[in-house]
């Protein structure tokens, strides 16, 4: 993402600060050009880039814990020692300063080396590691497997024709034409070969071998694994209706999907989405910044009814209508012919265009064929570990056992699916991490991001804190007594607190 060319604010650290303006623990200065934020941790002090390597996100309105900062929008995490993405979504390591106490004072000076960070397991690494996606948590694994400095090779077999991409964007900035194109890779082209990750893109694993330890590529030659890694996602459903496999009929999953649907902004006049889906509204919120008229149709009474409850549901329709999006909830599309909709109710709509947003479905149909236990996702222990040794699973088919829920969950969340990615990266180089982050999602609507930390799929009572009208406001999730989720506007501090609070009850 591109920085602010604003020139830099606060004290120049070098010249040296009073140990008593560091109150509340952090203090905003700079070095130079550079925006960096000095923190103070127990008896420790710390100097970091101000900014985070994701979005960046203002480190200064973080939370600081232990040796890390996490970043507050959207729960990134940085070692203070040497500035390493500890946790995604961050990936890119953040610059650190050697920080001096002298007479009561501190002076920030020399930014540290960058230290590498190795492999800790004794246990020998494997020689072949094969990835099957490029999406997330494929990524994220082959990121991580060279961040820990593993010399063996590493193939990553991608059914896209991108390489990976920053998918959240594809509904928001990037739709909405607020964001460019370049802003979209996850990593410049040249990473891969510089990295020795032989990505290969349009290539399709069709079966896996688990006695020969090969995969089995759609007219290509088989890969062979000593570890294998399954990433394969999620695909969105199709509706079983006349006219869905029409020209002006999209889903979006892919890079190709959103600059499809981009191309049909061109000269339209108005949408159609159907769902009220997290996708569905970024997406109708995506195309009124275009300046389209949007219509959404969805069966439910409440937009995110289900996930976020009835009071959030109501913002977020309100939020919608505020901004022209016109709804036609508690009905369906039964048909579309051409440019016409026809709702079950017996209305008609007409669109330019339509885009599908009902959900997605894991694809699940390599780890079926391959013997893989599943219930409703690729069922992993709390290793990413598959039935069958050596196999592992992660990202949006993944079903796992979350220490917090208690229960065994299969989540569609980007960071969850790069953490697992990273995790399962670790575990293939034998490090024996159990798999017990907070999951954590976020989603955005025109200037309103609502960032979601826990997992509950059913509650007893919401707690409101604060008002959601106004925009400032956070929501618990209790189920028998247990605070099993959070929700927040412009509450992120909180939010990050609440996560810290699920770690430390987690076991409880
Ligand atoms: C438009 C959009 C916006 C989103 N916004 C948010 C958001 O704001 N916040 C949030 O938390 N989550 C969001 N999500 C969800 C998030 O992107 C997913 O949870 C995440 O991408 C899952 O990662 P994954 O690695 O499991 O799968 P994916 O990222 O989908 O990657 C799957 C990969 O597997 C490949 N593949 C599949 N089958 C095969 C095969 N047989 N052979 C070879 N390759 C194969 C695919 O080509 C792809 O490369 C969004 C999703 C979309 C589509
Ligand atoms: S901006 Fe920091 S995690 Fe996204």
């Amino acid at each position: 993402m591109a920085e602010n060319q604003s020139s830099p604010s606060g004290p120049d650290l070098t010249a040296g600060i009073a140990l008593s303006e560091l109150a509340g623990g952090k203090l905003l200065g700079h070095v130079g050009d550079a925006q960096v934020l000095l923190v103070q941790s127990g008896p420790d002090y710390f100097a970091i880039d101000a900014y985070c390597s994701h979005y960046h996100g203002p480190l200064a309105d973080g939370l600081v814990v232990g040796d890390g900062i996490r970043c507050p929008w959207h729960h990134a995490c940085f070692n203070l020692r040497n500035g390493e993405a500890t946790r995604a979504p961050a990936i890119n390591s953040l610059a650190t300063w050697k920080v001096e106490q002298r007479g009561g004072r501190l002076f920030v000076s020399r930014k540290n080396e960058t230290q590498k960070s190795t492999r800790r397991s004794k246990s020998p690494a494997p020689e072949n590691v094969v990835i099957v996606g490029a999406g997330a948590a494929g990524f994220a694994a082959a990121e991580m497997l060279r961040r820990k400095d593993f010399g063996g090779r590493i193939v990553m077999l991608s059914s896209d024709i991108s390489p990976p991409v920053d998918r959240p964007n594809l509904s928001k900035d990037y739709l909405a034409g607020t964001s460019p194109e370049d802003w979209v890779p996850l990593k410049p082209d040249n990473f891969y070969g510089e990295a020795k990750i032989d990505l290969r893109l349009n290539a399709d694993v069709e079966s896996i071998d688990t006695k020969a330890r090969q995969v089995v590529v759609k007219g290509g030659a088989n890969v062979a694994y000593d570890r294998l890694l399954l990433t394969t996602g999620a695909e969105p459903v199709r509706l079983p209706i006349p006219g869905a496999e029409q020209q002006n009929v999209h889903t979006l999953r892919s890079l190709d999907d959103s600059r499809a649907i981009i191309a049909m902004t061109k000269g339209a006049q108005r949408a159609v989405v159907i769902g009220a889906s997290f996708i569905g509204l970024e997406t109708a919120a995506a195309l009124r910044t275009r300046g389209l008229e949007v219509h959404v149709v969805a069966p439910e009474k409440r937009p995110m009814e289900r996930i976020l409850g009835a009071q959030m549901g109501d913002f977020v329709r309100n939020l919608h209508e505020e901004h022209g999006v016109v709804f036609h909830l508690e009905d369906t599309v039964v048909a579309i012919a051409d440019k016409q909709l026809t709702l079950k109710s017996g209305g008609l709509l007409t669109a330019d265009f339509v885009i599908v947003g009902v959900g997605v479905r894991p694809r699940l149909a390599l780890a079926e064929k391959a013997g893989l236990k599943l219930d409703r996702g690729v069922v992993v222990d709390e290793f990413l570990e598959t039935s069958v040794p050596g196999i592992f699973a992660a990202g949006d088919i993944a079903r796992w056992p979350d220490p917090h829920s208690k229960a065994s969950i299969r989540v569609e969340h980007w960071v969850v699916a790069e953490r697992q990615g990273q995790t399962a990266a670790l575990n293939i180089l034998g490090e024996g991490q159990p798999f017990d982050a907070v999951p954590f999602f976020w989603s955005q609507h025109y200037d309103v991001p609502i960032n979601y930390v826990g997992h509950a799929e059913q509650w007893d009572d919401i707690e409101i804190e604060g008002d959601i009208a106004a925009r400032d406001c956070l929501l618990r999730y209790r189920h028998k007594g247990r605070v099993l989720a959070v929700a927040s506007i412009f509450r992120d501090l909180a939010n990050l607190e609440a996560e810290l609070q699920m770690e430390r009850d987690r076991g409880a």
